[in-house]
């Protein structure tokens, strides 16, 4: 596969700035951006704005957001947060008292709060899984799926880390116990390959804001088929049916709109988010995320092999996401290390006793170099 030339020119990242950060937030293209400035102007002058407009950009985004994780258009719902998509799971999720609930260790904290709160309202009981000996964090999980599982939550590369999850053989797993999957691909959605009909989950939920280069405060959920016929969080008016007849609102109806779009948060219709968001899912998909993986797991190979040389190892790349490091600090390391580098316009975030590092396309050669440079300086 030929990788991706880099692609700095779409973004305004200054030549001095080594952005390595893209799992706390991706920068939005300047095409993203254009559209977004473009989008907010035009509640300058409301009455351009005709009603049709209300449905037009969640229309072309759809199947957008499909094609991104090899989903169909009638089960994506437009969220504002994981959190949001995950709360909407377990709204129309039933476990009963008893039933296991499977997290990860270390597990983003709004996908474990999510299952707290619904292990208090149902009596079921969380169980958190970690890697242990030679057992992978993968391995592990698979391990923990038994008849007494309802439901397992995770992702697909853990946030601290980058360990991968196995998640055609989860799926295959819960589907065999009769377990329900619901998945969080913030972290991985936008560079790496994922494909709906492979794993088969109940639920995805994916913020917008970080591998899919969105703007923040838009992402989307994907309902499986037999989950299409769920309790939304919100009662709103416009994912009703017939709800493009402003005149007939008053009309009310019980009826939602088909498929997934039940789920859909109110004023979905955001003429400022929505062009933007369409513009970086637009360029994910031009470059092709099977490229976009091969590219960032290419410069990831060679980041990791020096990381190593310098006495922070991270995991073996079958282990963890092509796109993600989790560098392991030596105890020695300075308690403000990511500050330091900060002062240098060098950029990468902690987690643990991680250093989480995450470039893009628009990483140059120099960034690395100028990053390991000071990482020797500061660790030395
Ligand atoms: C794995 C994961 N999920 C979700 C989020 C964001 O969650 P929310 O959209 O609920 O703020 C993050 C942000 O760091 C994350 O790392």
């Amino acid at each position: 596969m030929t990788l991706i030339p880099n692609q700095r020119h779409l973004f305004d990242i200054p030549d001095e700035v080594a952005y390595l950060n893209v799992a706390t937030m991706g920068p939005l293209p300047l095409a993203a951006a254009r559209a977004g400035q473009q989008g907010l102007a035009r509640k300058l002058q409301p009455w351009t704005i005709p009603d049709a407009d209300f449905f037009e950009d969640t229309r072309r985004l759809r199947p957008l957001l499909a094609e991104l994780v090899g989903a169909d258009e009638a089960g994506i719902a437009f969220v504002p947060s994981a959190s949001y998509g995950l709360a909407t799971a377990a709204r129309n999720i039933t476990l009963a008292k008893g039933q296991k609930i499977l997290l990860l260790e270390d597990q983003f904290p709004s996908n474990v709060y999510t299952w707290r709160a619904l292990a208090r309202a149902t009596g079921a009981v969380i169980e958190t899984i970690g890697a242990a000996g030679n057992t992978s964090l993968s391995q592990a999980l698979l391990q923990a799926i038994t008849p007494d599982t309802g439901l397992v939550a995770c992702a697909h590369v853990r946030w601290t880390d980058g360990a991968r999850l196995d998640l055609v053989a989860i799926g295959a797993r819960c589907r065999e116990v009769g377990a329900a999957l619901v998945l969080d691909l913030t972290q991985s959605c936008g560079a790496m390959s994922f494909d709906m009909r492979d794993v088969q989950p109940d639920f995805v939920v994916v913020a917008g804001y970080k591998w899919l280069l969105g703007p923040y405060a838009l992402g989307f959920l994907y309902a499986a088929p037999h989950r299409r016929t769920g309790v939304p969080l919100e009662q709103n008016w416009i994912n009703r049916e017939g709800a493009a007849d402003f005149s007939r609102l008053i009309d009310y109806t019980d009826a939602y709109a088909p498929g997934a779009e039940r789920y859909d948060m109110g004023e979905r219709s955001n003429f400022a988010l929505l062009p933007a968001f369409h513009e970086s899912v637009r360029q994910i998909l031009d470059w092709g995320i099977d490229r976009v993986e091969a590219t960032l797991a290419h410069r990831n190979r060679a980041l990791a092999a020096e990381l190593e040389g310098l006495g922070l190892p991270a995991m073996a790349e079958t282990e963890r996401g092509p796109h993600y490091l989790g560098a392991l600090l030596p105890e020695t390391a300075p308690a403000d290390l990511t500050a330091r580098l900060k002062a240098e316009k060098i950029y990468v975030s902690k987690r643990g006793n991680r250093l989480r590092i995450t470039p893009h396309l628009f990483t140059s050669d120099e960034d690395v170099a100028r990053f390991l440079a000071a990482l020797k300086r500061h660790l030395g």
